[in-house]
């Protein structure tokens, strides 16, 4: 069969990819438009039920890698809502903004880096760039007034700096450790768009490495190699990425030395995640501020300091797009397309459908029974609607990695058929047998 399959992936025009996973993801249930009942509102999505399962993976699995599987790192679940002053002893308040234009004519506003001379829209002139602040303000209980004020969290990061003397009081950790956190975070971009690239609020995972100072540079190459695998563990190809070193005054000015890791989008080569170096810019002004002290003893020395950070960032939503656009194939078959989803089997939402031939009740008692069955093991499907054909074709376009479909002769030999995603080989296999072939397969 093997044979029969011409790839026409390299044949994709990258926009038309762009539109045909956006489609896919709405079709099947990955991601929706948000609010799209009341005409949706710019730039916002909702996670369907196979889009929340995807993330879902790829959260659990990065927790798995970077937090449970290492003895120097722990994990925190902050507040998203955090006393005023964190943002303003951060440097967020005053210097988390991006440069904003207006056309004069038609008054769109644009982030000035990303313009040329005129309006892209009516070709009227801009005005000059003022610096606009990211950050998403709102009120603290009933009173609208300044004393309320506060901010939505714009990073994770802040929650594991103010943190730090609770997580090293009650784990005793010893340098170098990190402290971890996933979770939502809010930005008042300029320009959202390229569907989920760049939205205003996103999930983050990231973590905070605590070294000294002397050692940055020797952890900064570390975590910049671990980066890479973890890519790779997702599925994403080395010829797509691309480690760009950002230069003295445009980094972030928390940061003294950044790497951004990016990648070939359909719409061009932009960040997918971020490295930086961020000294102990943050520890020193918190405890300045703050009159917090935040050092850390060495308890073999008794020598006392504040320790540097090094910072990997992985935003969530963009690693949901490139597991996408890794995975989405088109194939030849027979005269067909056919549209498949090579998720790596970790990332894949369903990772074994259960299809009984037909809907008559001797069927169905045993698929159920079956998918009861497999359903302690892994994430099933059953679907028992339309031709086994285009039952195929459905789990192919989501990525389930086996199908297994219950016929008639499952009634005399206890056996049913497994479809494999990929080469769509077929075997037939005892059904006492099934969850150790699916467990030798999915492992
Ligand atoms: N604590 C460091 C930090 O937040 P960042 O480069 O500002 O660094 C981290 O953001 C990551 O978040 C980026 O590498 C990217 O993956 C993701 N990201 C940034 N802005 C985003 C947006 N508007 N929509 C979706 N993801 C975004």
């Amino acid at each position: 069969m093997d044979e029969e399959i011409k790839i026409c992936y390299n044949k994709l025009n990258l926009m038309d990819k762009m539109e045909k996973i956006i489609s896919l993801c709405k079709r099947r249930g990955f991601i929706f438009p948000g609010s799209e009942i009341y005409g949706g509102l710019a730039n916002s999505w909702d996670y369907g039920p196979l889009g929340v399962e995807l993330k879902k993976n790829i959260k659990d699995e990065w927790w798995e890698v970077f937090v449970r599987g290492r003895g120097d790192m722990i994990g925190i679940d902050a507040a998203l809502i955090m006393n005023s002053k964190v943002w303003e002893a951060s440097g967020h308040v005053k210097e988390f903004t991006d440069p904003l234009v207006e056309c004069k004519k038609c008054h769109q506003r644009f982030r000035a880096d990303q313009v040329g001379e005129k309006c892209s829209n009516c070709e009227g002139e801009f005005t000059k760039a003022k610096q606009f602040n990211l950050l998403f303000k709102t009120f603290l209980g009933p009173i609208e007034d300044a004393s309320a004020e506060v901010y939505l969290r714009g990073e994770l990061a802040q929650a594991m700096f103010v943190d730090f003397p609770n997580v090293l009081q009650t784990t005793r950790k010893k340098l170098p450790f990190g402290i971890a956190s996933q979770g939502r975070v809010f930005r008042n971009e300029i320009t959202p768009g390229n569907f989920i690239f760049r939205t205003r609020e996103f999930d983050l995972m990231e973590f905070e490495y605590f070294v000294r100072e002397d050692e940055w540079e020797k952890y900064f190459e570390y975590w910049l190699e671990e980066m890479k695998k973890w890519l790779s563990h997702i599925g994403v190809k080395k010829d797509y990425l691309h480690f760009h070193e950002i230069p003295d005054g445009e980094r972030a000015h928390y940061s003294k030395r950044t790497i951004d890791i990016e990648y070939d989008y359909p719409f061009g080569q932009k960040e997918l995640y971020g490295l930086a170096y961020r000294a102990d810019f943050d520890l020193k002004n918190h405890q300045e501020k703050s009159g917090h002290n935040l050092t850390y003893t060495d308890l073999e020395n008794g020598e006392n300091f504040l320790p540097h950070v090094i910072e990997p960032t992985f935003g969530v939503d963009r690693t949901v797009l490139v597991a996408l656009l890794e995975a989405y194939h088109e194939e030849e078959v027979g005269g067909e397309t056919r549209v498949i989803l090579k998720f790596p089997y970790w990332t894949a939402p369903y990772k074994v459908a259960i299809l009984p031939l037909s809907k008559k009740p001797e069927l169905s008692k045993v698929a159920e029974e079956i998918c009861e069955d497999l359903r302690q093991n892994f994430v099933c499907d059953y679907d028992d609607t339309q031709s086994i054909g285009k039952r195929y074709r459905r789990q192919d376009e989501i990525g389930t990695p086996y199908c297994v479909t219950v016929d008639f002769d499952t009634l005399n030999d206890q056996a049913v058929t497994v479809r494999d995603r990929d080469t769509m080989r077929q075997d037939r296999i005892e059904i006492k047998k099934l969850k150790e072939y699916l467990n030798g397969k999915l492992q």
